[in-house]
């Protein structure tokens, strides 16, 4: 499937709507995130926090168990938004998250200012870990 400029669009719509379901009464740091699968479809996911810090979820993991809970197993792109004057890229935890069905996901990242963040998974995490010698998942 080919990613064309009103697909990212959309996208980057979906991405930036999911931010105003942001439960972040902590950091205050709203973010959304959507993703598109094989199949065309988006899912969007908000950041989700916690009173105990470290249990928070970030909008792009939220956005990717989105769609692989509605059976998808391969990602094309992400985006993720940010109410900021320049974008936010993924932290570690979700470009390896984000690996798992999306080795070569293009990743967008946008904010409120003119600036946008664009690259391909493989850059924000090379060498990421294969599952080769492993039996194929199900
Ligand atoms: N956050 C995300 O959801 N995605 C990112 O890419 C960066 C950080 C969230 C986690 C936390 O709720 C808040 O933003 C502040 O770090």
């Amino acid at each position: 499937m080919q990613l064309t400029d009103p697909l990212v669009q959309n996208l980057k719509e979906a991405a930036r709507r999911a931010s105003l379901n942001a439960y972040c009464p902590y950091s205050r740091f709203p973010v959304g995130a959507a993703v598109l699968t094989e199949s065309g479809e988006i899912y969007a996911g908000a950041n989700v926090e916690n009173a105990s810090y470290g249990l928070t979820l970030c909008a792009e993991r939220n956005a990717v168990a989105q769609a692989i809970a509605a059976g998808n197993r391969q990602i094309l792109a992400v985006a993720v938004f940010t109410p900021t004057p320049s974008p936010t890229p993924p932290c570690g935890a979700c470009r390896q998250v984000i690996a798992e069905f999306g080795s070569q996901a293009d990743v967008f990242g946008f904010s409120n200012g003119p600036e946008v963040f664009h690259a391909r998974l493989d850059r924000l995490l090379p060498e990421a870990p294969r599952h080769e010698g492993m039996p194929p998942p199900p």
